[in-house]
């Protein structure tokens, strides 16, 4: 792309031609998110999916997200500005491995996280997100059984909220469970006033320590909405752009993170959602590809989860 190209404007221009919509996720970079028709958490995004008008859907966030609003709107085209954008939970669970598992506890119905594959997607009852997870789960009687994929720290997190024992598969994400429980605690010794905000993909000593516990969207409504004046924020550090924008006067504290005991810089990085660039966004846009395509079969057999979780949360 030529140095002397404005983005932001041939973006806008092109956007308007092609009536193309622009859904950012929270954790993409401050650039992308201020020129999204549409930010949000993955509850949000894909309602907005489901219900746009627009002929081109341009996703910045990551690829299961991407095939989620293709999954909801199959004669839509979806572009995502880098392909490789992928995630650490969907990696976790690949769909050959959990049909087995899943035939292992034949009583068991399959609740699946949405961050997962189109094929896993196709072996789940019902799909859910972190805003509506809990909801979701209590939808069914007590005595249930449930197999909740591909993150153990969520299904963690609500087997303990609702007193349920979902069988949990082993996946993780990869920049939540890098938030250090001691290194928050210390943190909050100096910053005795300050709030510790969550996203229920951080483990369990990170969630024992925060005063409140939800999606990105559910932490940036409770930032603006309390009177606390700061805040240590254990979640990817796009969202803290939104946080700043909304209470500027504020203070945000990005959690700290550590690896095999060593304070890890960049950590609350996502690299997946930071691989999208305002570049790579213009060019998808221009050339609409790299384009979602799915098997129509995959799609039609991972709607009805998905469309189920949307009524549920209505
Ligand atoms: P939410 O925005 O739905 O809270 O999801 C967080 C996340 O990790 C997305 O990849
Ligand atoms: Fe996946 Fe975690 Fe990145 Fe979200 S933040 S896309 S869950 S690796």
């Amino acid at each position: 792309v030529k140095e002397s190209i404005d983005l932001v404007a041939e973006i806008a221009r092109l956007k308007k031609e092609k009536n193309a919509v622009i859904l950012a996720h929270y954790y993409q970079v401050a650039e992308i998110q201020d020129i999204a028709d549409y930010i949000g958490d993955s509850l949000g995004l894909s309602q907005q999916a489901a219900k746009t008008d627009a002929e081109m859907i341009v996703f910045a966030g990551v690829r299961f997200m991407a095939e989620t609003a293709k999954i909801l709107s199959p004669q839509k085209k979806v572009v995502l500005p880098d392909m490789n954008a992928g995630c650490s939970l969907e990696e976790s669970a690949p769909a050959d491995e959990f049909a087995a598992f899943k035939a292992q506890h034949p009583d068991h119905i399959v609740i699946s996280y949405v961050n997962c594959s189109a094929a896993l997607k196709t072996l789940t009852d019902v799909v859910c997100t972190s805003s509506n997870a809990v909801k979701i789960v209590e939808s069914f009687p007590k005595d249930q059984k449930i197999i909740f994929a591909p993150d153990k720290n969520l299904g963690g997190y609500i087997n303990r909220v609702t007193g349920r024992d979902m069988v949990l598969w082993d996946g993780a994400c990869m920049v939540h469970e890098t938030f250090s429980g001691k290194m928050i605690q210390d943190l909050k010794a100096k910053h005795p006033n300050a709030q510790v905000v969550a996203h229920p993909e951080s483990e369990q000593p990170v969630l024992q320590l925060a005063d409140y516990i939800g999606s990105t969207t559910g932490l940036l409504k409770h930032v603006i909405n309390s009177p606390e004046k700061e805040f240590i924020v254990a979640t990817e550090s796009g969202i803290l752009h939104q946080m700043r924008k909304a209470a500027p006067e504020k203070k945000f504290i990005v959690a700290p993170t550590a690896k095999n005991g060593h304070a890890c810089i960049a950590c609350s990085d996502c690299p997946h959602m930071k691989l999208n660039t305002m570049e790579k966004l213009y060019l998808c846009l221009r050339d609409e590809t790299p384009e979602i395509v799915l098997p129509m079969d995959v799609i039609e057999a991972a709607r009805r989860p998905i469309e189920r979780m949307l009524e549920l949360s209505a």
